[in-house]
C-alpha cells in the first residue's frame, strides 16, 4: 500500500516535470544568411524611432564601445546580466536570425537556438508589441553596422544560471498578447498605453517588483528602483506636490524639464535623450496616458496646492538665519560626524551651508539671468520617500546633455564633505517639504556614492 502511494507520487512528480520540460522546450530556428533583402527605408526609419522608445541602445551598448554591440551590465538583485550583441554580425550578433526568431525573442524571451532569456531583457513588456512594430525594429537593427564582439556570460549564481529557471519565471509572470484597447478612452490615450506598456517599458523602473523580480501587477506605477535611484510613483501615490498634467509630462519627456516639477536626472536622463528621436504625437500620447494614471485633480485643486506650497516655502524662507561668513569652512574640522543636527555647535549647520552654497540660485522671488530654478518645495526628489535622488543631484549637479543648452547647477561632490552634505540635505527636507524627515541620510549618501554613473545613450 505504502509503496503504491510513493510510486504514484513519484510518477506524478515525474509527469509534472516532464510536462514542464516539454512546455519549456523550444526548438532552434534555423540560421538564415544575413538577409539580403533590401529593407524599405521608411520602415527602417520607423524602426529607429521604436528602438529609441524601447531604449534598445541603452542596454545593448557598453560605455565607449560601438552601438548595439552589447556588453552593458544590467544590474539585478539576482546578478548582472549583460545586454547582448544585437548588430547583424553573423557570428557574435544576430546576423543569422530570421525575423521569426527575432520576434520570438521579443514576444517570448527565447533566443534563436531555443534558450530561455532572463527577464532583465524586458520582454514582459515587449511581448505586447505588434508584429509590424517588431518587423520595423528588425529592419532597423539589420541595417546597423555589424560589429564582431562576443557576448559576455551572465554573472548569476547557481541555480539561477540554469536557464530553465527563466522558463519557470515566465510560467508565473509572463502575460503574452496584445493589450486590448479601452473603448471608453481616446485613440491618443490607447496609443499612449500601448507605447508605455510595450516598447516604452516605463513600468520596468516605475513599478515595484516582488521577491522574484517580477513587477507587482496590483501596484502598477507605484514607484520602483533603478540603478540605486528611486523611480517615483506615477499613479495616485506620486510624491509630486502638484499632480502632473499631460502638458507637463509631455514637456518633461520632450525636454527633460517641466516647470512645475523639475528635471529628469539619473536613469531617466538617457530615457529622455532616447525619446528625442520619437515623434511628437507619440510623446503626447504617452503623456496623456501617464497623466491619467494619477487620477483627476482639476486645475483649481492644482492651483490651490501650488499656492499652498509657495506660501509654505516663503514662510520658511524668513526663518533662515543670515549667512555667517566663513561658517562653512570653519565647520569642516575633523571629527564632525554625519547626521548631527543643527543644535550641535561643532557640526555643520545645514541652514548655513544652504545659504552659502544654494541660496544664491534657490531663493524665493527674484529672477536669475536665464531662468530661475523651480521652487524646491515642488521638486519630486525633495518630496520623495528616499533621499537618493536629491543626494545624486547635490553631488553631481545638473548639466545639459553634451551639445545642448539647458540649465546648469554645479555639483558639490568635491566642495562639501559628507557630514556637510548630510546636514544640508536634512535641512532641505525639513525646510522645503512637508513630508516626514529622512531617517538615515548618511547611509544613503554612502550608497549613492558607490553607485556608478547613469548609463549613456547609443548614438
Ligand atoms: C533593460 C535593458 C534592456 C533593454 C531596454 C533592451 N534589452 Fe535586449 N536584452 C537585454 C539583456 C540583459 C539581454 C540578454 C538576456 C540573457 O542573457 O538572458 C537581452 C537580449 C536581447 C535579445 C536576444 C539576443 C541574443 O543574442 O540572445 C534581443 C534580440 C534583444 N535583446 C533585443 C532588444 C531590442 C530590439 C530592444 C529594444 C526594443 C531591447 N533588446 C531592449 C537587456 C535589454
Ligand atoms: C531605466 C529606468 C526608467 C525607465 C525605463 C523610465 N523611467 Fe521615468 N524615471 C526614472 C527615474 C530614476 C526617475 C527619477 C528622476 C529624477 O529624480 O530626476 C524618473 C522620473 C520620471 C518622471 C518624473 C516623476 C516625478 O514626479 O518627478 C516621469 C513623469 C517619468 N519618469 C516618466 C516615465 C515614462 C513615461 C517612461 C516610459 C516612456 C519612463 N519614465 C521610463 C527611471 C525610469
Ligand atoms: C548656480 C545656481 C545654482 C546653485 C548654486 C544650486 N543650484 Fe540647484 N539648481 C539650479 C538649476 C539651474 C537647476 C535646474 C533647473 C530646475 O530644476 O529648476 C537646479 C535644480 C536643483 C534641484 C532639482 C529640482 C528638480 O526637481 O528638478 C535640486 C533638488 C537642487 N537644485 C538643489 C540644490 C541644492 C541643495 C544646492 C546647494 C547645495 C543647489 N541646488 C545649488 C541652480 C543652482
Amino acid at each position: 500500500m505504502v509503496w503504491r502511494v510513493l510510486l504514484t507520487v513519484v510518477v506524478v512528480i515525474g509527469v509534472a516535470f516532464g510536462a514542464f520540460y516539454a512546455w519549456a522546450w523550444n526548438s532552434e530556428i534555423p540560421p538564415t544568411n544575413a538577409p539580403a533583402a533590401l529593407f524599405d527605408p521608411g520602415i527602417v526609419a520607423k524602426g529607429a524611432q521604436l528602438a529609441a522608445v524601447g531604449d534598445c541602445g541603452i542596454c545593448h551598448t557598453q560605455a565607449g564601445a560601438k552601438p548595439y554591440a552589447g556588453g552593458f551590465p544590467v544590474q539585478t538583485p539576482f546578478g548582472t546580466i549583460y545586454g547582448t550583441n544585437i548588430t547583424p554580425d553573423p557570428e557574435t550578433g544576430i546576423g543569422s536570425w530570421s525575423e521569426t526568431a527575432f520576434r520570438r525573442a521579443l514576444h517570448e524571451g527565447v533566443d534563436r537556438t531555443g534558450n530561455h532569456l532572463y527577464p532583465a531583457f524586458p520582454y514582459d513588456h515587449f511581448t505586447h508589441a505588434t508584429d509590424s512594430d517588431i518587423g520595423a525594429l528588425y529592419a532597423f537593427l539589420m541595417t546597423r553596422e555589424p560589429v564582431a564582439k562576443a557576448n559576455r556570460a551572465p554573472a548569476v549564481p547557481f541555480p539561477l544560471n540554469v536557464r530553465l529557471f527563466a522558463a519557470g519565471w515566465k510560467l508565473l509572470f509572463l502575460h503574452k498578447g496584445q493589450i486590448p484597447p479601452d473603448a471608453s478612452k481616446s485613440a491618443e490615450w490607447n496609443r499612449g498605453e500601448y507605447l508605455a506598456e510595450s516598447l516604452g517599458h516605463c513600468g520596468a523602473c516605475h513599478t515595484p517588483r516582488n521577491v522574484l523580480g517580477a513587477e507587482k501587477r496590483d501596484a502598477q506605477f507605484a514607484g520602483g528602483q533603478s540603478e540605486g535611484w528611486l523611480a517615483p510613483a506615477l499613479n495616485a501615490a506620486s510624491p509630486a506636490p502638484v499632480s502632473w498634467t499631460a502638458e507637463q509630462v509631455y514637456a518633461y519627456l520632450r525636454n527633460g524639464f517641466a516647470k512645475q516639477h523639475g528635471l529628469a536626472a539619473g536613469p531617466m536622463q538617457p530615457v529622455v535623450r532616447n525619446l528625442k528621436k520619437a515623434p511628437d504625437a507619440d510623446l503626447r500620447a504617452i503623456a496623456t496616458y501617464v497623466a491619467s494614471l494619477a487620477g483627476s485633480q482639476n486645475d483649481a485643486e492644482r492651483e490651490q496646492k501650488m499656492q499652498a506650497m509657495l506660501d509654505f516655502a516663503r514662510s520658511r524662507d524668513s526663518k533662515v538665519p543670515m549667512p555667517l561668513s566663513g561658517a562653512i569652512t570653519t565647520s569642516t574640522r575633523a571629527g564632525a560626524e554625519p547626521g548631527r543636527t543643527n543644535d550641535d555647535s561643532t557640526a555643520p549647520s545645514g541652514a548655513v551651508i544652504f545659504l552659502g552654497a544654494c541660496a544664491s540660485c534657490h531663493h524665493s522671488g527674484g529672477e536669475l539671468p536665464v531662468s530661475r530654478p523651480i521652487e524646491l518645495g515642488l521638486s519630486t526628489p525633495v518630496n520623495a520617500p528616499d533621499p537618493a535622488a536629491l543626494l545624486r543631484i547635490v553631488l553631481d549637479g545638473i548639466h545639459p546633455s553634451s551639445g545642448e543648452r539647458g540649465p546648469i547647477m554645479p555639483g558639490f561632490s568635491g566642495a562639501l564633505t559628507d557630514p556637510q552634505i548630510t546636514a544640508l540635505v536634512s535641512h532641505v527636507r525639513s525646510q522645503f517639504s512637508r513630508q516626514p524627515t529622512w531617517p538615515n541620510i548618511a547611509a544613503a549618501l554612502t550608497k549613492v556614492r558607490q553607485n556608478k554613473e547613469p548609463a549613456t545613450e547609443a548614438p
